[in-house]
């Protein structure tokens, strides 16, 4: 199913700066951003927040059909109505929504969600499976890493900016959970796509960063006129 708008899927593994990138790249294309992992975080939170176990498939997918997560054009995540921003970026929402996004009932649900939002708009969506499942057809794909230490680093200073409070060794351990679980759950695991163009941001600054996938983006676009 091709359709006319223009997708670019920025996935890799946690904490690889995708979303700051994809922000940027967005904002420079006029194109919509779609954070993917926001959505598996409000789910979760929905699931903490019902006082169901995000450990327990059955309880968690019993919430499939009743949460409503929308992304505001201003950035908030709403799940049911609230704004849950700030707390899906916590401590509890973070060591939990990887075994939320491995339930396939749920990643079904919220990836009809995401292909329906790229259907109707131009947009530039981060995660994990974007280029590999949600949107096979996307024009661009790029497949963005960095070491554990640099990517740890950084999730660490933007929970700071945020306010969070967490030790580096805590967000670290939090990364490499969160890498393992997701490249090996069973269904639609965190992989690079044939296509993928992959981006390592190690020594790589955000605008260095940004720069670089409009290079990507540029050529790839060029290629199909
Ligand atoms: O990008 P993030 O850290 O906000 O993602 C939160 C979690 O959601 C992450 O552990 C993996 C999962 N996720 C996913 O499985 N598929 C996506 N497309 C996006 C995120």
């Amino acid at each position: 199913m091709m359709s006319s708008f223009v997708s670019i899927a920025i996935d890799g593994p946690a904490a690889a700066g995708k979303s700051t990138v994809a922000k940027i790249v967005a904002k420079k294309l006029g194109y919509v951003y779609i954070d993917t992992g926001a959505m598996y975080r409000a789910f979760t939170y929905a699931v903490i927040k019902a006082g169901l176990d995000p450990k327990n498939e059955e309880q968690a997918c019993s919430l499939v059909g009743k949460v409503s997560i929308e992304l505001t054009e201003d950035g908030c995540v709403l799940c049911n109505g609230e704004d849950v921003s700030k707390p899906i970026r916590g401590n509890e929402v973070s060591s939990n929504v990887s075994y939320i996004a491995s339930y396939k009932t749920i990643r079904l649900e919220l990836i009809k969600l995401q292909r329906e939002l790229a259907s109707h708009q131009n947009v530039v969506m981060d995660g994990r499976d974007i280029g590999s499942y949600v949107l096979p057809d996307a024009q661009v794909k790029v497949f963005q890493v960095a070491s554990v230490e640099t990517r740890a680093k950084r999730r660490y200073d933007e929970n700071l900016a945020k306010g969070i409070q967490t030790s580096l060794e805590e967000v670290a351990e939090n990364v490499r959970q969160r890498d393992y679980i997701d490249s090996h759950r069973d269904f639609d695991p965190l992989v690079k796509d044939k296509d993928a163009i992959e981006l390592d941001t190690s020594n790589l600054n955000i605008e260095e960063s940004a720069a670089a996938v409009l290079e990507i983006v540029a050529k790839k676009l060029g290629e199909k006129q």
